[in-house]
């Protein structure tokens, strides 16, 4: 049995009229760039061609990663790269919330150097230099809701999403009642994933597909030696190729990230025998024996 190379997005967010076709699927697999490249100054150039020649086909990207245009060198410098066959996110800095919603998503073409965006999420849902609880978070929010869909009636996105949004983000969607967003891009491997319940039921319940980030933790799941040998020994296998299968089990797409060509390889997993139902109840248990985040 072969892995979904792609997952559906919801007829909710696919905005008409609009000059260029709406985002109607999204690929199971991306490639994460955040921190890349490292060292700064070097090439994303061989990372790129090696997940491109592998067979990634979404690159995901932020304003505050600082790496689109090396990007945009890097994939100018790829000669089997097309753009159509590139599903490229980006995502609204917290200074640009609001007003400045617009401007970010003109710089961020720019910066990319491509005429439209296949996916632009607002990345965190407060602003920046404002106090936590201050009521102009959800004034800027609406304002930027509205860019984006304004954006993509205008060609300039395809779909747009949402990223590290909490339960009380997400009710003000629905008293909004926006057609929406596409995606929620969030943290979930095993140790955010009973903790994560409610969010994740708020965005199936409305068919808006769940994008998984930091699938090894940032890497810092690699220092719990105890979780990761028992993830080997659930899994049968090595333990990485393990939480990104686990994420695919609940239907979850999946961003890793490695700045070693060898690993961008033995990452994309589309190919690996899935996880038993057995085995994947067993590792959604980990969460509270390894102690969670509280969200
Ligand atoms: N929306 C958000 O707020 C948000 C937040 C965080 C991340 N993201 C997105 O999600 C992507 C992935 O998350 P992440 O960057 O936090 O990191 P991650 O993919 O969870 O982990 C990356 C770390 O794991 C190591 N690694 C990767 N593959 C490995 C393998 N097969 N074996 C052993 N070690 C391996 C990498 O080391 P090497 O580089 O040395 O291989 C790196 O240290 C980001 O790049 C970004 O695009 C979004």
């Amino acid at each position: 049995m072969s892995l979904p190379s792609t997952f559906p997005l919801p007829a909710s967010s696919q905005l008409s009229p609009s000059p260029i076709p709406p985002l109607t699927s999204i690929p199971s697999i991306g490639f994460g760039t955040y921190r890349l490249p490292s060292p700064r100054d070097a090439s994303l150039t061989p990372l790129l061609q090696t997940a491109i020649d592998t067979g990634y086909t979404l690159i995901d990207t932020a304003q505050v990663y600082r790496n689109q245009t090396k990007i945009a060198h890097a994939l100018r410098d790829i000669p089997n790269y097309q753009r159509s066959q590139i599903c490229i996110t980006t995502k609204l800095g917290m200074t640009h919330l609001g007003p400045k919603t617009r401007d970010a998503i003109e710089t961020c073409l720019k910066e990319l150097q491509v005429e439209y965006i296949d996916l632009f999420l607002i990345h965190w849902p407060g602003a920046a230099k404002l106090p936590p609880h201050s009521i102009k978070h959800k004034e800027l929010r609406r304002e930027s809701y509205e860019t984006l869909q304004q954006a993509q009636r205008d060609g300039l996105i395809r779909a747009w999403g949402i990223s590290n949004f909490q339960l009380h983000h997400l009710h003000e969607l629905d008293d909004i009642g926006l057609p929406g967003p596409a995606v929620h891009q969030m943290e979930i491997h095993p140790l955010y994933f009973e903790s994560t319940a409610k969010i994740r039921k708020w965005c199936t319940d409305r068919g808006i597909h769940l994008q998984a980030y930091s699938s090894f933790g940032g890497g810092e799941l690699q220092q719990r030696a105890d979780f990761m040998s028992e993830m080997a020994e659930i899994g049968g296998r090595d333990p990485y190729e393990t939480l990104l299968l686990w994420a695919f089990a609940h239907g979850f797409s999946i961003l890793p990230r490695s700045a070693h060509c060898d690993r961008v390889r033995k990452n994309y997993v589309l190919d690996c025998k899935p996880l038993s139902s057995e085995q994947v109840l067993q590792i959604d248990g980990l969460g509270s024996k390894y102690r969670e985040k509280k969200m």
